[in-house]
């Protein structure tokens, strides 16, 4: 049985076109600027619910890095005389929407810590993912600014992931339960 995606059932809402690797840059460059945006309103909540201290700084620490971010697109825009506008990005509304299911889960704190993890790395991965595609057309268009910019940006978000990594390796799954003891409910 061959499955439709919803979203490939109609193209009727396409509105840009992509002549030039121009409009493909700064449709991705909207694309991003939308991403770090969702990620300004989800943070705090990460930051509240996660239970492991280090875990929860370090979500404070990239709160203050996606507002940076956020200015640097804003500056790329101006340099390129474009709007920050564009359409909201659907990649990071799935991964948020995920991370929030997340957030809800009851259960024990350092289990719920490294699924908040794995969220978190599912950001900082299509972020990175991201970045790298914009740092590719920037650099073929030989726009060095942008590509200074997105570059710090790409460096925060790839030590974002590995500071996840290293918190979760030492302070989350070294010390939540793993398998099932006497007593307690097995699956
Ligand atoms: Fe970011």
């Amino acid at each position: 049985m061959t499955m439709t995606l919803p979203l490939f059932a109609s193209f009727e809402d396409i509105t840009m076109s992509y002549d030039t690797l121009h409009d493909l840059l700064i449709a991705e460059l909207q694309d991003i600027h939308s991403a770090e945006t969702q990620l300004l309103a989800a943070l705090p909540l990460m930051v509240k619910h996660a239970t492991t201290t280090e875990l929860s700084e370090a979500f404070t620490t990239h709160l203050a890095d996606t507002r940076q971010q956020v200015d640097r697109l804003v500056k790329i825009f101006t340099t390129l005389g474009v709007t920050p506008k564009g359409d909201t990005c659907k990649g990071m509304q799935g991964v948020l929407a995920e991370a929030a299911e997340t957030l809800k889960k009851k259960g024990d704190p350092l289990v719920i810590d490294a699924a908040i993890i794995g969220a978190a790395q599912r950001v900082e991965h299509y972020e990175i993912a991201a970045y790298t595609s914009a740092i590719a057309l920037a650099k073929s268009m030989k726009h060095t600014d942008v590509v200074k910019h997105l570059e710090a940006s790409l460096a925060e978000e790839q030590s974002a992931s590995e500071l996840l990594t290293s918190i979760g390796d030492s302070k989350v799954l070294a010390k939540a339960p793993g398998m099932p003891t006497a007593g307690s409910k097995s699956r």
